[in-house]
C-alpha cells in the first residue's frame, strides 16, 4: 500500500482535482471574471500604496480598517459587521466547518455553484441538491419538502444563480428562510451582486438565520481574492473563531482599501458590462437554434438548440477559435447543449459572436 492509500480519505482520492484550464492566447470568458482593468492613473497610486505595506509584518488580525471600508461602500446595514475570507470560496469552506456536527447536512438548489456540494464533503457534511424547475426558478414545493425532510444546517441560496444567471423569486426565498427557522443558516450568496441591481443585504437585520455573502472577484478583483460575510454578531463571532488568523493577506488588504476608495471607477465598470448583456443577449437571441436565458449576472447561459449539433461539439469548435467559454452540458440534466460564457468587453463580445457564428456552421 502507497502512502497516499494508508493515509488519504477513499472519498478524496476519488475525487478529480478542480480543473482550471489554461487559458494563455485565448479570448477568455469562462471565468465570469471582468474584463477591464484599473485606469493606469490609479493604477500608478495603488503601486505606491503597496510599495508602503508592511510585506515584513503579520496582517493587524482585526482587519478593523478594511472591515469598515466595506462595511461603508459596501451597504452592510449599521450594527452588522463583517468575517473576511481568502476568497468567497474560503468563507464557505468556514461555514462548512464550522457546522459540521455529525449527521449535519447542506441543501442547494442544483445546478448550482460547484463548491457548495464540494466543501460539503470535504467537511464530512452530506449534500443534498434539490433540482430548480425546467424554466431554472426554484422549485418552492420540492425545497420548502426537502427542508422538512432533511433540516439543513446549511441551506445556499445564490443571487442570482451560477450557472443559469437567473434571481430567483424572492418571496420563494423569503419562504424557505422562515421554513429554515433557527435550525440552520441559509446563505445569500451574493457573487453577482453588482450586475443584479439588488440585494438582501438590506433585509439582514430581519432575518437572524441569514448570512449574505459576497466576493470582488466579479467586480473586477478576482486577482487579490477577497470574500466577506455579514449576519448577526453571534454567528460571526462563531465563524471566526474557523477563520485561519491571516487568512487575508497585506497585499490584499492593501489593494481592497485602495480600490474601495475609488469605488465609482469599478461601479461604471459594471454599469458597462450589464449594457454589454443587454447588447450580447440580444445578439444571441436573434440567432436561429439558440437559446438565451436572462441573465441578471455577468454571464450568459445558453443552450444549443440544432438538431445534429452538440454544446460539447460548439465549445470544441469555439476552442479551435481561441475562445474558451465554459461547457456546462454535464453538470446537470436541465443544462444539457448548455455553455456559460461571461460578457466581456464590446471587442472580445464581438469576437465571441463571430467565433459561434461560425462554430455553429462548421
Ligand atoms: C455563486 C458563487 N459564489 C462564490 C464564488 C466564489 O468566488 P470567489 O472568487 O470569491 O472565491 C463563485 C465563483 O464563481 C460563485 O459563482
Amino acid at each position: 500500500m502507497s502512502v497516499a492509500k494508508n493515509i488519504i480519505r477513499a472519498d478524496v482520492r476519488a475525487l478529480s482535482a478542480y480543473h482550471v484550464p489554461d487559458a494563455s492566447g485565448f479570448v477568455k470568458l469562462d471565468a465570469m471574471e471582468n474584463p477591464y482593468t484599473l485606469p493606469p492613473q490609479l493604477q500608478r497610486q495603488l503601486g505606491e500604496r503597496l510599495a508602503a505595506a508592511a510585506l515584513n509584518r503579520y496582517p493587524v488580525p482585526s482587519y478593523a480598517g478594511l472591515k469598515a471600508s466595506i462595511r461603508e461602500h459596501m451597504g452592510v446595514p449599521v450594527g452588522f459587521d463583517v468575517v473576511l475570507g481568502n476568497g468567497s470560496d474560503e468563507l464557505i469552506s468556514i461555514v462548512s466547518v464550522a457546522c459540521a456536527k455529525p449527521g449535519a447536512k447542506v441543501l442547494a438548489p442544483v445546478p448550482g455553484f460547484v463548491m457548495y456540494a464540494m466543501s460539503a464533503q470535504f467537511a464530512g457534511l452530506e449534500f443534498v441538491g434539490v433540482p430548480l424547475k425546467a424554466d431554472l426558478s426554484l422549485d418552492r414545493d420540492a425545497m420548502l419538502a426537502a427542508v422538512r425532510e432533511h433540516r439543513p444546517a446549511i441551506t445556499y441560496l445564490a443571487y442570482p444563480n451560477n450557472p443559469t444567471g437567473n434571481l430567483f423569486d424572492l418571496d420563494v426565498m423569503l419562504e424557505i428562510i422562515r421554513e429554515v427557522r433557527d435550525s440552520g443558516v441559509v446563505v445569500v450568496d451574493e457573487a453577482y451582486q453588482p450586475f443584479a441591481g439588488t440585494s438582501f443585504m438590506p433585509r439582514l437585520p430581519e432575518y437572524p438565520n441569514v448570512i449574505v455573502m459576497r466576493t470582488v472577484s466579479k467586480l473586477g478583483l478576482a486577482g487579490i481574492r477577497l470574500g466577506y460575510m455579514s449576519a448577526a454578531a453571534e454567528l460571526l463571532a462563531e465563524f471566526d473563531k474557523v477563520r485561519p488568523p491571516y487568512n487575508v493577506n497585506v497585499l490584499t488588504e492593501a489593494t481592497a482599501g485602495f480600490v474601495l476608495e475609488h469605488s465609482a471607477v469599478l461601479d461604471e465598470q459594471a454599469a458597462e458590462l450589464c449594457a454589454e448583456r443587454a447588447n450580447l443577449a440580444a445578439a444571441l437571441a436573434a440567432i436561429p437554434g439558440l437559446e438565451v436565458f436572462p441573465s441578471a449576472a455577468n454571464f450568459l447561459l445558453l443552450r444549443i438548440a440544432r438538431p445534429g449539433l452538440t454544446g460539447t461539439q460548439v465549445f470544441e469548435r469555439l476552442l479551435q477559435r481561441k475562445v474558451l467559454v465554459k461547457n456546462v452540458g454535464k453538470m446537470h440534466a436541465l443544462l444539457e447543449n448548455c455553455l456559460r460564457v461571461t460578457v466581456s468587453t464590446p471587442a472580445e463580445n464581438a469576437l465571441f459572436l463571430d467565433a459561434l457564428q461560425s462554430s455553429l456552421n462548421t
